[in-house]
């Protein structure tokens, strides 16, 4: 057994695969009825939920799903044909904040993941 099998990672934290279907299905139904999120998304959005699962897995040190599907993620160049302000990446972490809150993820691990997600938000962040 290497030594990765024994990394703590905060997709385990969360409860796995299990808690992020129900994190990916809670937050798009918000983000379809944000003011500011809804036009930029298609109204078909179980494809967007089901790749935001897959990434979201390796991105919080789960399995690999997303890129053995897709190849690279290049998540700020798949963002480009969207414009995105700082005000969408607050109402995305909002929605994402609110979320976990439903889910009922304690506030450590709320914490833990926004800080997280954060930081993409922020650099997908490319028009004022
Ligand atoms: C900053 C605010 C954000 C906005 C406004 C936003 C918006 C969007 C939009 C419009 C799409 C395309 C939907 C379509 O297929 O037509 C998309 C796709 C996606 N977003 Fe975001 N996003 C944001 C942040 C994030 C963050 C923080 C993550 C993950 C850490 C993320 C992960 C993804 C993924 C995985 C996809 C699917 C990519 C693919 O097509 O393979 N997004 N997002």
């Amino acid at each position: 057994m290497s030594e990765q099998d024994h990394k703590e990672t905060i997709y385990d934290w969360i409860g796995g695969a299990e808690t992020l279907r129900r994190i990916v299905e809670t937050f798009y139904p918000k983000v379809q009825i944000d003011p500011l999120l809804s036009p930029l998304f298609p109204e078909d959005i179980l494809p967007v939920m089901e790749k935001q699962y897959l990434f979201l897995t390796q991105f919080l040190g789960g399995p690999s799903l997303y890129s053995d599907q897709y190849g690279h993620p290049m998540m700020r160049a798949r963002h480009m044909p969207f414009p995105i302000t700082n005000a969408h990446a607050q109402a995305w972490l909002n929605c994402m904040e609110q979320a976990l809150v439903e889910v009922g993820l304690p506030k450590d691990l709320r914490e833990i993941m926004i800080q997280r997600l954060s930081a993409p938000a922020n650099h997908f962040v490319n028009t004022n």
